[in-house]
C-alpha cells in the first residue's frame, strides 16, 4: 500500500513511514494511554520499553482482549518469522514483545516458521536452505526466553499436515481478487504464493479464543483479510499490536533489510563489527564537524544511533532524556553517542548469545514435544 511517498507491503518497506497516516489507512486504532495503563495494570505497574515510547502504536481490539482476559476467557499469542540466514535486530523486535506479554498474562504463544513462505517468494532459495535457516533462526528465537510448557514453535513445511484442513477452509473462503488486491500479486506470481496467505491466517485459529498477534505493521494484510472471514468459520477475528519499524542504519527510512548487509546488525555480530558498523554506517543527524555540532546539535528526527536508542536499546527514561538533551544541543559529538548505542548493543547480544547457546538443549520441546505441542497434536487428531 502507497503511504504518501513510501511502500509498505509483507516484503518491502521504503521511503519515511506516517505511521499516523498509516492507522487511518489500514483502519486501526491507536494504543492510547488508557490501554497502556490496563496493561501495565496487570504487570505490577511496569511498562515495556516499546510500549511507553509508543513503539508499539497501533491495534485491534486490544481492548477485546484485556476484556477476555480479565473475565477469565483467556486469550493466547500469535507471531512469526520467515527464516533467513541469520536474523538482524530488527525481527527479533516483536519477540522481545511477545515474550514480555507471555510473561505477565501467562499465556500460549503459537510460532509461526514460514519455510515455504521464504522458499516460493524467492527463485535463488531451496527448501533445504529454508529449512536450515529455519533451525538457525529458532535457536535465537528460543534465546529470547519464551516459557517451554507455553510455547509452540512449528514449521509450515513439517506441520503442514495439521494446519491443512483450516488452510482449505481458509481458501475456500479467498477468492483471487481479493487476495490480489491486497498483496499486488500478478499473472506472473506462482501459485503458491497465492495459497500462502491462509497458511499465515490459520495459527489465528488455532484456538477458540481471542488471538492477539504482536508485529510490526507490514504483516497487517494478512490480517484484513483473516477478519473478513473468521467469524464465518466461527472463530474470533484476530486482535493485533502494530510496531513500528527498526529503521536500517544507513537510514532514518524504511525497514533494516538482511539483503542490505551494512543496514543491519546481525545477532551473531561480534562487538568489533558491531562498532564498526555503527562508527562507519550508521546515518547521524549530528553536524559535519565538533565545531558545527557544538554550535548547532543534531537533528534526532533523522539520528538513527539516537533513534535506536530510543526504540528499545536505552531503557532508562532518564538517561534517554539526558542523551536527547545533550545531543541536541550540541554539548553531545556524534562519536559519543555511536559508542554509547555500541556498548548498549553489545551487551543485549552477548546475553543473546549466550542464552542462544543453551537453546540447543530444549529446541524439541519447543518444537516436538513440549506440552503446547502435544495438545495441539491431540486437539488435531481427536
Ligand atoms: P519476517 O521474517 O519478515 O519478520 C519477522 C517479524 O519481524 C518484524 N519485523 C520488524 N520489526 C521491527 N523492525 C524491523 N525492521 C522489522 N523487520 C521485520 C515483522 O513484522 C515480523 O513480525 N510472513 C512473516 C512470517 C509470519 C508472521 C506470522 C509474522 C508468519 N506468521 C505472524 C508475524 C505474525 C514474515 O515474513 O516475517
Amino acid at each position: 500500500m502507497e503511504n504518501g511517498t513510501n511502500k509498505i507491503t509483507p516484503w518491502e518497506v521504503s521511503g519515511r513511514v506516517d505511521y499516523d497516516k498509516l492507522i487511518k489507512q489500514f483502519g486501526t486504532q491507536k494504543v492510547t494511554e488508557s490501554i497502556r495503563n490496563d496493561i501495565s495494570s496487570y504487570a505490577n505497574g511496569r511498562m515495556h520499553v516499546m510500549l511507553r515510547r509508543n513503539i508499539f502504536f497501533s491495534h485491534r481490539d486490544l481492548d477485546l482482549i484485556l476484556r477476555d482476559y480479565r473475565e477469565g476467557i483467556g486469550f493466547f499469542l500469535y507471531t512469526g518469522r520467515a527464516p533467513s540466514l541469520g536474523m538482524h535486530i530488527g525481527h527479533l523486535v516483536p519477540f522481545l514483545f511477545t515474550k514480555w506479554l507471555q510473561d505477565i498474562f501467562d499465556v500460549d504463544v503459537y510460532i509461526e516458521i514460514t519455510d515455504d513462505e521464504k522458499f516460493m517468494r524467492n527463485p535463488d532459495y531451496t527448501l533445504e536452505k529454508t529449512g536450515e535457516w529455519s533451525r538457525q533462526n529458532i535457536l535465537d528465537i528460543i534465546a529470547v526466553g519464551f516459557n517451554p510448557e507455553k510455547t509452540f514453535i512449528f514449521q509450515d513445511s513439517e506441520y503442514i499436515r495439521n494446519m491443512y484442513p483450516l488452510a482449505i477452509k481458509v481458501a475456500k473462503k479467498l477468492n483471487f481478487s481479493e487476495v490480489k488486491a491486497t498483496f499486488g500479486f500478478d499473472n506472473s506470481s506462482n501459485i503458491g504464493m497465492i495459497f500462502y496467505p491462509a497458511l499465515q491466517i490459520v495459527p489465528t485459529m488455532f484456538e477458540k479464543r481471542r488471538c492477539l498477534i504482536p508485529a510490526a505493521i507490514d504483516q497487517d494484510p494478512y490480517w484484513r483479510l483473516q477478519r473478513d472471514i473468521a467469524e464465518s468459520l466461527g472463530f474470533y477475528k484476530a486482535s493485533q499490536i502494530h510496531g513500528k519499524f527498526l529503521p536500517p542504519l544507513t537510514s532514518p527510512d524504511g525497514k533494516m533489510s538482511s539483503s542490505v548487509p551494512d543496514s543491519a546488525i546481525y545477532l551473531s555480530d561480534g562487538p568489533k563489527i558491531v562498532e564498526k558498523k555503527i562508527m562507519k554506517y550508521a546515518f547521524s543527524g549530528g553536524q559535519a564537524t565538533s565545531e558545527l555540532q557544538r554550535k548547532h546539535g543534531a537533528n534526532l528526527d533523522v539520528d538513527v544511533p539516537y533513534q535506536w536508542l530510543y526504540y528499545l536499546f536505552e531503557e532508562d527514561d532518564g538517561e534517554i532524556e539526558r542523551i536527547r538533551e545533550e545531543y541536541s544541543s550540541g554539548r553531545m559529538l556524534t562519536g559519543e553517542i555511536k559508542k554509547i548505542l555500541a556498548e548498549k548493543l553489545n551487551i543485549m547480544l552477548q546475553d543473546h548469545r549466550a542464552a542462544r547457546e543453551r537453546a540447543e538443549d530444549v529446541y524439541n520441546k519447543f518444537k516436538y514435544d513440549g506440552n503446547l505441542a502435544r495438545k495441539m497434536w491431540e486437539k488435531i487428531h481427536s
